[in-house]
């Protein structure tokens, strides 16, 4: 094993054990256990209700686990650790969150505010967090944006601009809720070719789908959430893909109807992988 092997398996994050509920009757999350890889891209998928928003909650410190342990590095997220005003500003810093609906996140005037909001929160100078939002914009192709007011955009450019709010914190880890859902083809290309880029430039990235178009793109580890709220299976997109029982068994393809003049055949969904004639 070499040195450069030991850097990228470097553990950045760690689920133990870990379980949620919102309410005393149901488990959002039950004994859920993985980590992530400094440098990698890991997908966590599942169908609506699975528990994929809780985890990055959970993940970003938005929730706390009410059993288990989740790790950033070697440091334990809890409500009392992120009362150290040191630590919570590194955490921070260090891990930029993608709502899935942009509109939860936006909130400044203008797209110009919404850029600098984040570094001149952690304490950046003006010129710094200036220099930021001018080189996010030319990433994101949104400098004819800048002026403009946020709540008046299309949901296509609203998620740029959130992204690009997160991008000017440079953190190292980058999480996404459903990236792709709600976006235009264009868009969806668009965010994919970023993903890649932001990848190859070192940045971890976590992005939750249940798009599997997506997962098969992204070719990266991934972690399959099953409709009990556990992890069924963690494996490479090869593993998980012709992986069909658990498909099923997930909900995340089935079988459906589709007609071709006057024969109607059946399909799995899941389109792209299963749609052969
Ligand atoms: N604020 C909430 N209050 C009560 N139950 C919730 C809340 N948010 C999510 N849940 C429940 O927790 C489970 C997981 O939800 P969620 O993490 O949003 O799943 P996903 O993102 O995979 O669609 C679901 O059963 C959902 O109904
Ligand atoms: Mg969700």
């Amino acid at each position: 094993m070499n040195l450069l092997y030991c850097s990228r398996m470097e553990e950045i994050i760690r689920f133990e054990n870990v379980s949620y509920n919102y309410t005393d009757k149901h488990n959002a999350l039950s004994d859920i256990n993985f980590s992530v890889h400094r440098g990698e891209i890991f997908s966590i998928i599942g169908s609506n209700g699975s528990g994929k928003t809780t985890l990055l909650h959970l993940l970003s410190g938005l929730l706390f686990a009410r059993s288990g342990s989740v790790f950033y590095k070697d440091k334990q997220i809890t409500e009392q650790s992120l009362k150290n005003e040191q630590f919570n500003k590194y955490f921070r810093e260090s891990l930029g969150y993608v709502f899935q609906n942009p509109d939860a996140q936006l909130f400044c005037p203008t797209v110009f505010d919404e850029l600098i909001f984040g570094p001149l929160q952690m304490g950046k100078d003006k010129d710094t967090a200036f220099a930021r939002a001018e080189s996010v914009m030319q990433m994101l192709n949104i400098d004819c944006l800048r002026d403009r007011q946020t709540h008046m955009l299309s949901g296509g450019e609203k998620k740029r601009v959130a992204i690009g709010a997160v991008l000017t914190l440079n953190p190292d880890v980058l999480v996404f809720d459903e990236p792709v859902s709600a976006l235009d083809p264009k868009t969806r290309a668009f965010l994919i070719e970023l993903i890649f880029q932001l990848n190859e430039a070192g940045k971890t990235i976590i992005i939750t789908t249940h798009h599997l178009e997506l997962v098969d793109h992204l070719q990266s580890r991934v972690a399959v959430l099953s409709e009990n709220h556990t992890i069924e299976k963690t494996g490479s997109t090869g593993e998980i893909l012709s992986d069909t029982d658990l498909l099923i068994r997930t909900n995340l393809i089935g079988e459906h109807p589709h007609r071709h003049g006057s024969l109607t055949h059946k399909h799995l969904s899941g389109g792209f992988l299963f749609h052969k004639h």
